[in-house]
């Protein structure tokens, strides 16, 4: 039986990822080893598929004692690595966290798996979960990131996983550890908190709260359904080779602004409002050093692993929306959560109204 250390898999895609893998790997032993801090919720893991085999550890990967236990005394043999603090505005206003438990917390989990393995890596895989910012921001007429492209993090949650991913490849070169490495663009889908772009804007929509654009709106992100991103995890730390980085992407890459006028017109639809819900939208100070492009080249998880997004940008847009709309536990348990309020006062409040 494969035993599978997920970190992490309280958050968003870690949820989705464990909720994947208990159906993709009817024989294996998932252990959940998540901090539960603002970001992770015991809501994300409610009815998980064949439960008995999820088992959940409240702890935090930067805890040697408490990883090295867990991967030998559970014997675990794949260790997929998503913890981490992910939001770039909070990285603005408190990097601290994110080179804490990004760089130092996954360098904790290399070492652990090195010295515990003791450099018997026979069926044992060290999968990091990364993104597409390490790469920087591209102008409009550049090519999109592939795998070979030099890295030029502009924020410091994009430093913090640059340094991760380089800390996991070092872990190879010098000691053989069998790693694998995704770098995947932007991620929506069920169960993502509402800090970041698409459940803030729909979870304010309804509220009938003011839908903060920054800037000029005309940044552009490529899209991938969460579902999606599991899979390509999937198959790369399953059937990766030991080494490799794989790039992920949706190949859905609207404007910012284009993006949050269809999650209104959808709105529209599911829940017609008296004021069609764009006129919320509101153009406020931009995000500092905000990376203007993101694309992703993904010939090579296409060529090596087969691997393609099975979700539009339409479809998957439309059910994202109508997940947050038939899920209002789960809204309010985020909504209401300490220093959620606090959170918006500090990130929206001092930003200046453009419309
Ligand atoms: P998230 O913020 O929703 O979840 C992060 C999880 O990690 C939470 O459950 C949190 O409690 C847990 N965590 C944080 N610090 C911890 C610690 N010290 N010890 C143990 N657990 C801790 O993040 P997400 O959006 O699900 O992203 C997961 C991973 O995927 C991250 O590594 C992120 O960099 C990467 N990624 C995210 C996206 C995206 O669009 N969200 C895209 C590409 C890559
Ligand atoms: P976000 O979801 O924070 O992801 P990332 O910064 O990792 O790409 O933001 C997605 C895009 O949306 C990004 O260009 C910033 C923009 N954005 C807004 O315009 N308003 C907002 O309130 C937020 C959270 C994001």
């Amino acid at each position: 039986m494969n035993k599978i250390l997920v970190t992490g898999g309280a958050g968003f895609i870690g949820s989705n990822f464990v909720r994947y893998l208990l159906q993709a790997e009817p024989g294996a032993q998932v252990f959940n080893l998540d901090l539960l801090t603002y970001a992770g919720s015991l809501e994300n893991l409610k009815g998980l598929p064949d439960e008995a085999r999820h088992n959940f550890i409240h702890g935090d990967i930067c805890d040697t004692g408490l990883v090295a236990r867990l991967v030998r005394e559970q014997q675990i043999d794949t260790i997929i690595h998503f913890a981490a603090e992910s939001h770039v505005d909070r990285s603005i206003l408190g990097p601290a966290a994110f080179v804490q438990t990004n760089v130092m917390g996954t360098f904790t989990l290399l070492e652990t798996a090195r010295q515990v393995w003791g450099g018997d890596f026979h069926g044992r895989r060290f999968h990091h979960v990364s993104t597409d910012e390490v790469f920087g921001s591209l102008s409009p007429s550049d090519p999109a990131f592939s795998e070979t492209t030099p890295y030029d993090p502009r924020s410091p949650y994009s430093a913090s996983k640059a340094a991760s991913d380089h800390l996991v490849r070092a872990y190879f070169h010098t000691y053989g550890l069998p790693i694998t490495i995704t770098n995947c663009s932007n991620n929506y889908g069920p169960r993502q908190f509402p800090e970041k772009l698409i459940p803030l804007m729909v979870l304010n929509a309804v509220q009938g709260k003011a839908l903060p654009v920054y800037g000029d709106g005309r940044q552009i992100r490529d899209w991938l359904y969460v579902e999606d991103h599991c899979e390509a995890i999937y198959l790369a730390a399953r059937h990766g080779k030991p080494g490799e980085t794989y790039n992920v992407g949706g190949g859905n890459q609207p404007h910012n602004i284009d993006l949050v006028n269809e999650i209104c017109a959808i709105l529209d639809e599911l829940r017609p409002a008296a004021q069609p819900y764009a006129t919320l939208i509101q153009h406020v100070t931009d995000r500092p050093g905000h990376d203007r492009r993101y694309a992703m080249d993904i010939s090579k998880i296409r060529a090596e692993l087969g691997w393609l997004p099975r979700h539009d940008i339409e479809t998957g847009l439309r059910e994202t929306v109508a997940w947050y709309l038939e899920n209002p536990a789960w809204v309010q348990a985020m909504l209401g959560q300490d220093g959620y309020d606090s959170w918006l006062e500090k990130n929206y409040g001092q930003r200046e109204k453009a419309n």
